[in-house]
């Protein structure tokens, strides 16, 4: 029944883990999460407020399939203010969620046999959302002792005539990696459409941010508030891109979910209008967990030759303890009921490795190193 399309979408690993959590959970046990790419807080109150308001107000309609004009006239605001670069509002396109967009995205860039360039490791749903458009994803490996930085003269030796897209994600899921100006300005320079998934901007923790729009207009910006603003169940995103190409877009998303909710989207204008203090102190609490988890790692016996700077994980070097990090992250979690991601989930270039995510309290942070501790002591 299976169409090939579909049959080529890998299960996400991360899932898988989290499900068998569950079940422990179920049979009683306490499990760590150190696993997950959500915080732990709830959306700032005026975000929450401002939703309850919009549907007791009664807008809960079908919006116009570019998303209403306040979130994306504040979405053009928050460009200037926050990068300096001008986006009108017909540039923006308002989506559930960052990973609709990016559905959406390469359903429009993509024909079958399109290569599209991403680093390894690379988020895990990328080479799916590339697959699904029948084209194929080109890896660009990344490597720790090279901080995990995307090479742009890498990427050049991988471009083809087929070559479509370059994808790059700053602060990068699993790395935490942030590329440096020179390097986005490079990757710009290459000649493909960039394409940059931007959902950690907000979550860096040394230095300012880039947009890829600081460096060419030959780009689509994906975004959202799911990370920076704790908005992960609301489910509401954009896609900034130049004016034709996001028309088309529209066209695309009108047929195929008509509009975003209305009423979120009121919750979305209130976060990038009246949130931005509740978002720095998210990020001090985060900045706060970073520290407590790579000193952690380090003292249990697990390598962080890189210190992440961005987003909220850490890749962790286990490669003295294992191969197969599928493997290794189920016996955690069976032995120590710590839940955390193997590798193997991010790329090939990340198997080895364990990707833990801060965005727990420094409580749990701590409750899990403390049981991982003796459990590595006996695999050394
Ligand atoms: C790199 C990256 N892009 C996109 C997403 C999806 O975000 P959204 O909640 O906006 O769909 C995630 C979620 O973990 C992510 O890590």
């Amino acid at each position: 029944m299976t169409s090939r399309r579909s049959a080529a979408i890998e299960p996400f690993l991360a899932v898988e883990v989290a499900e068998r959590a569950q079940a422990l959970e179920r049979e009683g046990a306490d499990v760590v999460y150190l696993a997950f790419g959500e915080p732990d807080f709830e959306a700032p109150a005026i975000v929450r407020d401002a939703m309850e308001r919009a549907v007791k107000d009664g807008r809960t309609g079908y919006t116009h399939s570019l998303g209403i004009l306040d979130l994306r006239e504040a979405i053009a605001e928050h460009y200037q203010q926050a990068y300096g670069v001008r986006v009108t509002p017909d540039q923006v396109l308002i989506t559930p969620g960052t990973s609709p967009a990016m559905l959406l995205l390469f359903g429009h860039l993509l024909d079958r046999g399109d290569e599209v360039v991403i680093s390894d490791p690379y988020y895990a749903c990328y080479p799916n959302f590339i697959r699904y458009a029948e084209a194929v994803p080109v890896t660009v490996p990344v490597h720790e002792a090279d901080a995990f930085q995307y090479r742009p003269e890498a990427i050049r030796e991988r471009l083809s005539p087929g070559t479509k897209a370059i994808m790059i994600n700053s602060p990068a899921n699993p790395t935490g990696a942030v590329l440096s100006d020179e390097r986005l300005r490079a990757i710009a320079d290459l000649g493909p459409v960039v394409v940059s998934d931007e959902i950690y901007h907000g979550l860096t923790y040394e230095g300012p941010e880039r947009t890829i729009l600081e460096f060419t207009d030959r780009a689509f910006v994906l975004n959202g508030f799911s990370k920076r603003f704790a908005m992960t169940g609301y489910r509401l995103g954009w896609v900034i891109g130049p004016r034709d190409e996001i028309r088309a877009l529209q066209t695309l998303f009108g047929n195929f979910f008509i509009s975003t909710n209305e009423f979120v989207q009121w919750a979305g204008v209130a976060a990038l209008r009246e949130a931005a203090d509740d978002a720095r102190a998210f990020r001090a609490r985060f900045a706060e967990r970073r520290r407590v988890m790579i000193d952690g790692l380090r003292a249990v016996g697990l390598g962080v030759g890189f210190e992440p700077t961005g987003a909220f994980y850490v890749l962790a070097n286990a490669r003295q303890y294992t191969t197969d990090s599928v493997r290794f992250a189920f016996e955690i979690l069976e032995e120590t009921h710590v839940a955390v991601t193997p590798g193997a989930a991010f790329g090939p270039n990340a198997e080895g490795y364990l990707r833990f995510s801060y965005a727990s309290s420094v409580e749990r942070i701590r409750e899990g190193l403390a049981r991982l501790q003796p459990f590595l002591a006996r695999r050394r």
